[in-house]
């Protein structure tokens, strides 16, 4: 009730002065007629993206629980709720697309929990979800495999979708579980699994790291425990969570342990 009435005060001349007073935004949603990001350098992002796997995300959430990690202006946690998911918990670090992420939540009068937090954090959350999203974050951490690991040990407990940026060869080899000492020619394969770091920036931006090929990350997602169900668009991967390999498991098991005591 609360939510409807907060929902109601907001006329689209009053949405308009609010929206321009939250600074610049990235995710373009539409508010009741007013266009968040009408000048996105990619075009309606991410509507148009969201289009292209919509069609893998069961269509009705009811009874199931979310959770939206790097939210952004909440555009993915948004349509979940309207899957009529029970519970979206939507986090990001930083504070400014949280404000923006809280003000697109009420003028649709709907609930969704928004915590300022980093997925480094994760199993401070405590629980886990039938459905994560981890939309367009990998690339801008300096840990990539690490968020990984945590997701599958505190966060995800069936679904994971999985969205990054690519460089590099579109093509997957297949990978062979091992190679003697003297293989060489492997490594120069084209669709071989590329992490490609960056140094100072890409895109004139310094939160970008690491930039798989398409073949790295299909092969970080199943070392983490991701099984792919389903790659619906070029970037974008749906997952099962399966058992981790003893190898990787025994790999992450004492980091994961020596930050229990800082994500739980
Ligand atoms: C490229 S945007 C993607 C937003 C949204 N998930 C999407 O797919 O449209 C990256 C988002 O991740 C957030 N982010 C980056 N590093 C993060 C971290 N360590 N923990 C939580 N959020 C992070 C940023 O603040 C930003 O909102």
């Amino acid at each position: 009730m609360k939510t409807r009435a907060a929902e109601a005060q907001w006329t689209p001349d009053r949405v308009r002065s609010r929206v321009a007073e939250l600074g610049k935004w990235f995710h373009n949603i539409n508010l009741k007629g007013v266009q968040t990001a009408p000048d996105h350098f990619l075009g309606d992002y991410p509507a148009f993206k969201w289009r292209t796997f919509e069609k893998s995300i069961p269509a009705d959430l009811h009874g199931r629980t979310v959770l939206d990690v790097g939210c952004n202006a909440g555009f993915y946690s948004l349509e979940m709720k309207k899957r009529g998911a029970d519970l979206v918990v939507a986090i990001d670090y930083d504070d400014e697309y949280l404000a923006q992420a809280r003000f697109a939540a009420e003028v649709n009068g709907v609930e969704i929990d928004f915590r300022r937090m980093s997925v480094y954090e994760v199993g401070k959350l405590g629980r886990k979800f039938d459905l994560v999203l981890f939309m367009g974050v990998a690339y801008h951490l300096r840990h990539p495999l690490l968020a990984l690991d945590l997701l599958h040990e505190y966060a995800v407990g069936d679904m994971f979708v999985f969205q990054s940026l690519l460089r590099g060869s579109p093509v997957a080899d297949r990978v062979d579980p091992d190679y003697p000492f003297s293989e060489t020619a492997v490594f120069d394969r084209e669709g071989y699994p590329r992490l490609h770091f960056v140094e100072e920036r890409y895109a004139n931006d310094p939160t970008n790291w690491w930039i798989p090929n398409l073949a790295c990350a299909e092969a970080m997602l199943r070392s983490s425990g991701f099984a792919i169900l389903d790659h619906p668009e070029q970037e974008v991967f749906v997952c099962k969570r399966v058992e981790t390999s003893d190898w990787a498991r025994r790999a992450s098991a004492e980091l994961l342990r020596s930050l229990k005591g800082t994500s739980r």
